[in-house]
């Protein structure tokens, strides 16, 4: 069997077989098979598509191609598909992790239009998000949690064949996507996993039935791997909470930790939570979900995300907020908000500074919007829509009113959209 049968193969729709997908797989990661070979199997698979089996099959032999983490607790986990303003993990990794449960948690930094944990971390002055190994599970087996970047050479085939991907149109392909995500997950050590499929204006998903697709794709793809895996679908209609942009990020973090915050942020968070606790504890969801509501009434894991900044060396004090420019931004109409193109919004607030265009941008933690009108507002002519801040001189005052639409009615808009077990 060669490549060239493999692609064959899948171009005229037949399955593909274990060995035939570690051939390619282990092959491309060892530089025996050329880029166009694979690109052209890429495309096949996009075109023709991949049975459980084979998924099953792509993501173990992605997962096994570098290190893997192995912990001697049973840790929980989360991974959210990509949005925009999305700060849960900075929510909900305290509130489990205060509640007993173990964060091992290895995040990205941001790319495009969404953004990272990591860059909303290292927002924060002094915290290192690079631990040692040793200093990593030290301090999840002293506090429960600990969130780094990814330091070991983790699923290096994902990485590979998701840059080629990025070049040959052929990233939005659900077992593509669903492969590429949980290939990470699993080579991470993950033992219980919530996975936060996002839908809508800002996501890679674009309506619920795709979304669900791969919801069940990745779930499936967990348990085979004997991960306890659970999905939400979430509404990325619009961005999630007011704040975008990592500093802000961070402040809208610690607000919801403090017991206030926007309700969509805050809803998404606790639902997120309860199913991680749930997981985690064998418990059902009810109970879970009150201890999750009352480790955020009591501050219990306001006081765990305290206890993780300091212990990573971060001092919350030191964050200054004085970016040199602000846009005020003025409804022209009159009406209620009803779209908001997300994905445009998370790129004006890349272009602000926020996020990278390119991996070796530099970013300015400071850069961000906060939104004052959200999807079904009602806006009057000349009612603050929102502000952008930046220290850069790019006025993106128009690029935002083309982002958003004001009309005379109302919108249906509900934030979590079913849950896949
Ligand atoms: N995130 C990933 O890690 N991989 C994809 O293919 C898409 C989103």
């Amino acid at each position: 069997m060669t490549m060239y049968d493999i692609i064959e193969k899948k171009k005229n729709k037949n399955t593909l077989t274990k060995e035939e997908i570690s051939l390619f797989v282990n092959g491309y990661v060892n530089n025996e098979i050329p880029d166009y070979q694979v690109a052209s199997l890429l495309m096949a698979i996009v075109l023709n598509g991949m049975n459980d089996e084979e998924v099953t099959n792509l993501t173990l032999a992605m997962a096994n191609s570098g290190d893997k983490m192995e912990y001697n607790f049973k840790a929980v986990d989360k991974h959210s598909t990509g949005g925009v303003g999305d700060k849960t993990t900075l929510i909900v990794a305290p509130i489990v992790a205060s509640l007993g449960c173990k964060v091992a948690k290895m995040s990205g930094k941001g790319l495009g239009f969404t953004g990272g944990t990591i860059d909303k971390l290292e927002s924060i002055p002094g915290f290192r998000v690079q631990l040692s190994e040793d200093e990593f599970i030290h301090q999840i087996n002293e506090i429960n949690i600990a969130l780094i970047s990814q330091t070991k050479n983790i699923a290096p085939a994902d990485k590979k064949i998701y840059a080629l991907r990025d070049v040959t149109a052929t990233v939005d392909s659900i077992p593509l996507i669903a492969s590429s995500i949980m290939s990470k997950k699993i080579a991470s050590g993950a033992s219980n996993l919530v996975l936060d499929v996002k839908v809508g204006t800002g996501a890679f998903m674009k309506n619920v039935e795709d979304a669900k697709e791969l919801a069940t794709t990745m779930v499936n793809i967990g348990k085979n791997a004997n991960i306890n895996t659970l999905a939400i679908l979430s509404n990325m209609n619009q961005p999630l909470g007011n704040n975008i942009g990592n500093i802000l990020e961070v402040k809208e973090a610690i607000e919801v930790l403090e017991g206030n915050g926007p309700t969509d942020l805050k809803e998404l968070s606790i639902e997120l939570a309860s199913y991680m606790v749930s997981l985690f504890k064998n418990i059902s969801y009810d109970l879970a979900k009150n201890q999750v509501v009352e480790a955020l009434e009591n501050k219990q894991a306001l006081n765990k995300f305290y206890q993780l900044v300091s212990s990573q060396g971060g001092n919350l004090e030191k964050i200054t907020f004085n970016p040199k420019y602000e846009y005020k931004i003025y409804s022209k109409k009159e009406g209620y908000l009803t779209k908001m193109n997300t994905e445009e919004i998370g790129k004006i607030a890349s272009l602000l500074g926020a996020g990278r265009m390119t991996k070796d941008d530099i970013i300015d933690y400071e850069a961000g919007i906060i939104l004052n009108k959200k999807i079904n507002d009602y806006v009057k002519e000349n009612d603050l829509l929102a502000t952008l801040y930046t220290n850069k001189e790019v006025d993106l005052t128009d690029n935002y009113l083309h982002a958003i639409e004001i009309n005379n009615k109302s919108t249906e808009n509900k934030l979590i959209l079913g849950v896949i077990k």
